[in-house]
């Protein structure tokens, strides 16, 4: 009997056949899975990744309560007509801090992995006040209420601690300063410049890159730190981190 008579059996039994493309999907799914487990690194290391200030990070978690990502992705796929429009594709060391990842599934707006810098603080303030105001065919909420609602921060000892548990490599000193580190990067002068230079030292000492951390007034409003001060400055920050002008990708033939 040849191997293709064979064959009739399986397909004339559903369940000896559900059985066999079990195995048959095991062992691609072994052959896909076991040499990750050991490889030295999944994520290519790259300079200039920082944990997130404690300004930046109240930002995300205002991007994610608001659904932000509902309509917008961060993950700049390699494909020509994308690098094209938003920049280099996304690393996977861009989103180590991420928890949980903002790659995100739709894109009813633009993809936001690299808005950092590219439009100026007021320009955001007004866009998020009023999407129509400055592209009158945009279908994104209004979120005014952002720039009346002060920030509430105290928890943010616990968010660094609780990033820490997960693997953000945040240091005793960033959580001990949590709150004069938020402070001054949204209002640089109320806590003092050598205060805002301790900021810059703790972030971008662990980066390995000067420049990225920014202080400054995000929402034009000096009087207090609202949800719309954390949220630019995490919109800001988005896609700076790395020096793409530098950047080289690791030659991945060698890898294990
Ligand atoms: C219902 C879908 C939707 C939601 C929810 C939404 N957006 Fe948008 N967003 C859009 C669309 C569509 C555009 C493109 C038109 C425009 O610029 O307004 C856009 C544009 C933007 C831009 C400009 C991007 C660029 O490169 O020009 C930013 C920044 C932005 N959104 C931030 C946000 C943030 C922050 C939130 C959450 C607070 C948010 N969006 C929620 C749909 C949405």
């Amino acid at each position: 009997m040849s191997i293709m008579n064979r064959h009739g059996v399986l397909e004339r039994h559903s369940l000896l056949l559900t059985v066999a493309i079990l195995v048959a999907v095991s062992i691609g799914g072994i052959i896909q899975m076991v040499p990750l487990m050991y490889m030295d690194n999944t994520i290519e290391k790259v300079d200039g990744m920082r944990p997130y200030t404690p300004l930046e990070l109240a930002g995300k978690d205002i991007y994610i309560r608001e659904g932000c990502y509902v309509c917008h992705s961060q993950m700049v796929r390699p494909l020509r007509d994308e690098v094209e429009r938003y920049g280099h594709y996304s690393l996977a060391a861009e989103s180590m801090y991420d928890h949980p990842f903002q790659w995100g599934s739709k894109r009813s707006g633009p993809d936001l992995a690299r808005v950092g810098g590219k439009y100026s603080d007021e320009w955001h303030l007004d866009h998020l006040k009023d999407p129509r105001a400055l592209v009158p065919e945009s279908i994104m909420p209004p979120y005014e209420f952002l720039a009346k609602k002060e920030l509430d921060f105290d928890d943010i000892q616990g968010r660094l601690k609780t990033e820490r548990l997960v693997g953000v490599p945040y240091t005793d000193e960033m959580i001990e300063n949590a709150e004069g580190h938020l402070i001054a990067q949204a209002d640089p002068e109320e806590r003092g410049y050598d205060y805002v230079d301790s900021l810059f030292d703790a972030y971008e000492g662990i980066a390995g890159r000067e420049g990225t951390v920014k202080a400054r007034d995000y929402d034009g409003d000096p009087t207090r730190i609202t949800e719309m001060d954390a949220l630019i400055a995490y919109l800001q920050m988005t896609g700076t981190l790395v020096d793409f002008s530098t950047f080289e990708a690791d030659d991945l033939s060698n890898a294990r």
